[in-house]
């Protein structure tokens, strides 16, 4: 008899922060055989957050290696709206942009990421209250509660953010809304259930999955805590 595995209550999103850069290509591969269907892109341009990685050439010969997974682009960057062309045409599918970064323009942003055929989300750093993005909920794919502070994977996850997480979650539920909640930092077997009982539909997960041992462990592992 074939074992099936018991279905999860979330998704998981590896973060390729974490992989080892000169194999990106395999390690994409190995997330994909694992059962992930997507793939969290931190794009950091140094300014935003002290931290550098990669833009839309990278991410379009990653596309190679897969033609069915959900590129899914986290944007830490000053000026997103520059870069929504580029990471459209590089294959992204989802695009996610920071309140922050987006003070005086987020609506126009959403409606250009949009228009470029993506599907389009916007974050909030652990300092940033969810007032400043309510107003946007019936517009966007995707609410990025970010659980450690932006720039780093390896970070441990910050408890107060969760309550962050229900309040959209009970927003969501009363309004009807669409969006799905993502969940992004300090993410691992320990702090997974506790992340999904407060209502993240996504956890992003970088070191639990590329650090330790196989990515297929680590990622079962996950699982196994949340389903
Ligand atoms: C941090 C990034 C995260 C990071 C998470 O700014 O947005 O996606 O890769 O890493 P871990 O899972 O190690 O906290
Ligand atoms: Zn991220």
């Amino acid at each position: 008899m074939v074992k099936t595995k018991p279905k999860s209550k979330a998704i998981i999103a590896p973060s390729i922060l974490s992989a080892d850069f000169s194999k990106l290509g395999l390690q994409i591969r190995e997330v994909i055989r694992a059962g992930c269907s997507w793939i969290h892109l931190d794009i950091m341009d140094n300014h935003f957050v002290p931290n550098l990685t990669f833009g839309p050439p990278i991410v379009s010969t990653l596309r190679k290696v897969s033609t069915k997974a959900f590129f899914d682009a986290h944007l830490m960057v000053e000026h997103p709206e520059t870069l929504i062309e580029p990471f459209a045409v590089a294959g992204v599918q989802n695009l996610t942009v920071h309140q922050e970064t987006c003070v005086d323009n987020l609506a126009v942003v959403l409606r250009e990421i949009r228009s470029n055929g993506m599907q389009c989300g916007v974050s909030i750093k652990p300092d940033t209250s969810l007032e400043t993005v309510r107003p946007f909920f019936a517009e966007i794919d995707l609410l990025l509660i970010m659980t450690v502070e932006p720039g780093f994977g390896g970070q441990s996850l910050i408890p107060s953010c969760l309550n962050k997480i229900r309040e959209a979650r009970k927003i969501r539920e009363e309004k009807h809304h669409k969006f799905k909640i993502q969940a992004d930092g300090g993410i691992n077997a320990s702090t997974a259930g506790l992340v999904v009982a407060s209502g993240a539909d996504i956890l992003v997960a970088g070191s639990a999955v590329f650090n330790g041992k196989s990515v297929a462990e680590n990622i079962d592992a996950l699982l196994s805590q949340i389903s």
